[in-house]
């Protein structure tokens, strides 16, 4: 079962709106994220704790996030065996990771023992998020690894796997949310990353949507990082995500 992300409880002096963010740490050290959060106390409690800070901060800024009462996601795409997988899942387990991506094309056998892991788990049972073709690969880069496209076909097939395999949910662009949403049901959960306010730089993002067209699409979290971590003001950057994801939401 999915949370609602919008609870009343959920609202707090943070905007409800942002309830529905997963803030991306991708800062070179702890010291760095950590410094950042403190300066900005109206970020969002969901942080993503990708490749790049888990290499340089270990379990530490993992067990430092929950201190603050944060919400994590690990986002460490796993990729493995599946006992080196489930294993893995329980270690995020005891570090107290609410969620964990994993990549769809390490299998089913891979999925559904990372779920199986995360389903036994005691304390905290991460929820585990697919990771299907990353945004980076284009139908040719999938013909030069042998893998039938086009992209967003291969997307919804991996996806289905990873719903039948157990899984919470996927990653997903807002180009594929829709149809994710379509043939996933309303239950399976959609994080969407490459979301841009409008009039924010687009960086390396290739795909990208408002947040109102991610949530539109069907997602039910979005990642945001640069356009609130690199914000000439983030404190209006924060201001103005979440009163446009509240609009949005007031409606629907
Ligand atoms: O700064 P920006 O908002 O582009 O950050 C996007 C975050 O989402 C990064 O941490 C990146 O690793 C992640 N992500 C992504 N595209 C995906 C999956 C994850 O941009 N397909």
């Amino acid at each position: 079962m999915k949370d609602n992300p919008i609870s009343p409880a959920a609202g707090s002096a943070r905007g409800a709106g942002l309830e529905r963010v997963f803030l991306a740490l991708d800062f070179a050290t702890p010291a760095r994220a950590l410094a950042w959060l403190a300066e900005h106390p109206r970020a969002p409690r969901r942080v993503k704790v990708g490749l790049e800070l888990f290499t340089s901060g270990g379990p530490a800024i993992i067990q430092a996030l929950n201190a603050q009462e944060r919400s994590v996601f690990l986002d460490l795409k796993l990729h493995d065996i599946p006992q080196t997988v489930a294993g893995a899942v329980r270690a995020a387990a005891r570090l107290g990771v609410e969620w964990l991506t994993v990549h769809a094309a390490g299998g089913e056998r891979m999925l559904r023992a990372a779920a199986e892991a995360a389903a036994e788990a005691g304390g905290v049972r991460p929820r585990l998020l697919g990771v299907t073709v990353l945004t980076s690969l284009d139908d040719a880069a999938l013909a030069r690894l042998d893998l039938p496209g086009p992209v967003p076909e291969r997307v919804v097939r991996w996806a289905r796997l990873c719903r039948e395999a157990g899984l919470a949910g996927v990653v997903a662009s807002a180009q594929e949310a829709a149809r994710v949403r379509q043939e996933c049901g309303p239950d399976f959960v959609i994080v969407t990353p490459g979301v841009r306010p409008a009039g924010t730089a687009k960086n390396d993002q290739a795909r990208i949507a408002t947040p109102a067209e991610a949530l539109r699409a069907g997602a039910d979290y979005l990642v945001v990082g640069r356009a609130l971590t690199a914000a000439p003001d983030p404190d209006r950057a924060l201001a103005e995500l979440a009163a446009e994801i509240e609009n949005k939401t007031a409606i629907s």
